[in-house]
């Protein structure tokens, strides 16, 4: 997650500490504030699935080619639809955080596609107009009400973000989701209102794992953070220290929720506390 923020400095040279960034994937929502390299506030994250498990859903649902996996092709079918034929309700709207929520929205999406007898066993290809038009109808609509809720948290990350860092200029918008032309024109409109400037890494980097990483690599190499290489030969009993799940950085007050700290009991230590725990010794 922290190499899919930093990969906008690959790009952008002039992109400079503080900024704050979305990430939008398959597997996460993260909102953060990065105050320095390795120096990261955590303003928000999904308390259950990701906006891309939502299109993926979706698009598996309507019957559409995932081929190229779910986003483009509801990105494409929602140009069709109308998005104000279905009223779904946006998530977390009595929550005044920058969390994110998708799982309720996947079943709004659900219910309203078992209602209109669509088939997913019949792609989309072969379906009726009516039946193409019914489900371009939900696309567009699933689609606006997810990205809406994406505006709302960007909305509130970035009044609370100037708070801590008045200096801010940019909104990085990255991951796979961050591909999308109608989540990238949306949040340039929120970005534009606040006096920000959206960067956005263009698709080919939003989605290239191997290019982010070695970048966010080298950003720290270049300030002299890093392990000396292990031994050749290792010996067979070897450990490494294997962290599946841990936070890029401590959670921002304001925005602590109790039903989520209490699900997600944090074992680890963040990136941030162990850079800085690191920084310390060296003085
Ligand atoms: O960051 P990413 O490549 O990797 C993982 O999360 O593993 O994100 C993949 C996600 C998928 O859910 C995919 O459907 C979504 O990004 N995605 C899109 C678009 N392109 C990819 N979602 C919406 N619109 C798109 N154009």
């Amino acid at each position: 997650m922290e190499a899919h923020a930093l990969v906008a400095r690959l790009m952008e040279r002039e992109l400079q500490f503080p900024f704050m960034a979305l990430l939008i994937s398959g597997g996460h929502n993260l909102l953060i504030l990065a105050q320095g390299l390795g120096q990261y506030i955590q303003l928000g994250t999904s308390i259950d699935d990701a906006i891309g498990e939502a299109y993926d859903k979706t698009a598996k649902w309507l019957g559409l080619d995932m081929r190229r996996s779910g986003g483009p092709a509801i990105e494409e079918l929602a140009r069709e639809g109308d998005a104000e034929s279905i009223k779904f309700s946006i998530p977390m709207k009595q929550h005044k955080d920058c969390n994110f929520s998708y799982a309720g929205l996947k079943t709004q999406v659900r219910l309203a596609i078992e209602s209109r007898n669509i088939n997913a066993e019949i792609p989309i290809s072969c379906a009726s107009s009516q039946d193409r038009r019914s489900r371009a109808d939900i696309a567009a609509s699933f689609q606006r009400v997810a990205v809406l809720h994406l505006e709302e948290r960007c909305e509130r990350a970035i009044e609370w973000a100037l708070k801590i860092e008045p200096s801010i200029k940019h909104l990085v918008v990255s991951g796979g989701v961050a591909s999308n032309q109608y989540v990238r024109a949306r949040l340039d409109q929120v970005v534009k209102k606040n006096s920000l400037q959206l960067v956005c890494p263009p698709p080919s980097l939003c989605t290239d794992n191997g290019v982010m990483v070695a970048w966010t690599g080298i950003e720290h190499f270049r300030v002299g953070r890093f392990d000396p290489p292990p031994p050749a030969v290792e010996s067979e009993d070897f450990v490494y220290d294997l962290r599946p799940r841990w936070p890029l950085g401590e959670e921002y007050a304001e925005g602590r929720s109790e039903a989520r700290s209490l699900r997600k009991a944090r074992i680890h230590p963040s990136l941030t506390s162990i850079i800085q725990a690191s920084l310390q010794q060296q003085h």
